[in-house]
């Protein structure tokens, strides 16, 4: 199995970079040559612009339930390079745990719910697969596709291992996930650069003008100034923070452990878990323009851009949070700069009911195999295509084999193997639970 895994994680499937579109399109195709084998009746490759989106079709059981799975064989880009200690493509095993891009988010989990398939042998399900190669660049092509084909999303549950445990030992399953809203600021101060001693001191500065708008859309309270924002935003219920006070997570461990900074930030008032699970935020991804390479040039700038991003919580929309921040920007410029703000790529927050019989299942599979059941938790990440994944009414359970500390999206991620052989068996228990439910899941539908 790790043989069949490190050859899915070889493949630098890195979806926002053009350069990397052929090797999208062998994950693609490696996953769709693994459902062939798991004997699915129907692989196609759909709608693939600019990567294609995987279905499959399992074999039919006649009169068990559906469950459509749903994952990505896209990752993020690696760099930066030099801090992996084995090439993010070039999968290694130390001390029990598989280091590669990819490894948990998602392909290491994909795997893990497609040898949860095999491993059963005769399938208990009707099984539907979308495995998807744009998640981590927003899903348009599939947004697309299930607007245009929406019965594709037609099941009895939907199942999605995208996440983590919310602490080794402590399973768990998702009630929300945050949205996202990505944008570009650029600002532009004259026609061209120029020399900073003939015009330093009379001329504006595009850098300048961008890092004090920057500035101003976040003060050093955490607190962001785009007015409006925190408007929609529905507090976690009495409930919900009494639970959270009940998890295995302390501030204080978290900033030594996983955060590995000197302080944590933000607004002091709200928990550490409110901050990251039930509140937006506001976050500069990296800033472009000037002069950046070796040695020294003395320039203005005349142009400058910041990439930046909200995420968003329940009951903000996407919508609303783009047409707020556009406005901000524009106020909080000086007249002589030209601010422009351009989206990339967006995602409403999701919230997710956790009442339905398949999810008691999960809980099931997880307490008979792991020892423990799954506690209800909110994710700070986004997944921006769960809303459609649930729009034919099918109950979307997010969980996920991962542990807090697999590094996403940064150097050096990893998947603990004994996650992924437990992992198996768990959704292996599930697939059979799920198949011999019938009639308790269909009462709920
Ligand atoms: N698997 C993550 C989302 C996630 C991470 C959920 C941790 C819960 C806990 C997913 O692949 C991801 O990274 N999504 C992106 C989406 C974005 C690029 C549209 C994200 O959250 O940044
Ligand atoms: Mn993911
Ligand atoms: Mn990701």
């Amino acid at each position: 199995m790790v043989r069949e895994l490190d050859e899915f994680l070889r493949i630098p499937s890195v979806s926002t970079l053009p350069a990397h579109d052929a090797d999208c399109r062998r994950a693609a195709e490696w996953v769709a040559g693994a459902l062939r084998r798991l004997g699915c009746r129907e692989v196609e490759l759909l709608a693939s612009d600019p990567h294609p989106v995987v279905w499959g079709v399992g074999p039919a059981v006649p009169g068990a339930p559906t469950l459509l799975i749903y994952g990505h064989y896209d990752v993020q880009p690696p760099d930066p390079l030099a801090e992996w200690v084995s090439p993010p493509f070039e999968p290694a095993i130390r001390d029990g745990k598989l280091f590669a891009r990819g490894a948990a988010d998602d392909k290491g989990q994909v795997f893990c719910l497609l040898k949860a398939m095999e491993a059963l042998g005769q399938p208990p399900l009707n099984f539907r697969f979308l495995i998807e190669g744009e998640e981590e660049y927003g899903s348009r092509v599939l947004f697309d596709l299930l607007r245009r084909e929406p019965q594709r999303t037609q099941a009895d549950a939907v199942l999605v291992a995208d996440m983590a445990f919310v602490a080794p030992r402590w399973p768990a399953v998702y009630t929300a996930l945050r949205g996202l809203c990505y944008a570009e600021i650029t600002v532009r101060t004259a026609k061209t650069d120029l020399h900073s001693g003939e015009f330093g001191g009379a001329a504006p500065n595009a850098h300048e003008e961008l890092v004090r708008l920057l500035g101003r859309l976040k003060g050093p309270d955490g607190k962001i100034n785009v007015p409006g924002l925190y408007a929609a935003v529905k507090p976690p219920s009495r409930e919900e923070r009494a639970a959270w006070k009940k998890l295995p997570f302390r501030e204080g461990d978290f900033l030594k452990s996983r955060v590995q900074a000197k302080a944590l930030t933000g607004l002091k008032r709200y928990s550490v878990l409110e901050r990251l699970w039930a509140l937006p935020t506001f976050e500069i991804h990296g800033i472009k323009g000037g002069f950046t390479g070796d040695g020294a040039k003395t320039v203005i700038p005349a142009e400058a851009t910041a990439k930046v991003s909200l995420r968003l919580v329940p009951n903000q929309k996407l919508k609303t949070v783009e047409r707020q921040l556009a406005a901000a920007v524009k106020r909080l410029v000086p007249k002589y700069v030209t601010a422009r703000v351009e989206f990339l790529h967006g995602a409403d927050p999701a919230q997710v009911e956790v009442t339905h019989p398949a999810f008691k299942l999960l809980d099931q599979a997880f307490r008979e195999v792991a020892g423990r059941g799954t506690v209800p938790v909110r994710a700070g990440g986004s997944i921006p295509v769960v809303p459609a994944l649930g729009q034919s009414g099918a109950p979307v359970i997010l969980t996920g084999i991962g542990l807090p500390d697999d590094r996403l999206h940064a150097p050096n991620e990893k998947l603990d193997l004994q996650q992924l052989w437990d992992g198996i068996k768990v959704f292996g228990r599930f697939y059979q639970l799920l198949g011999a439910s019938r009639r308790g899941v269909e009462k709920r539908r």
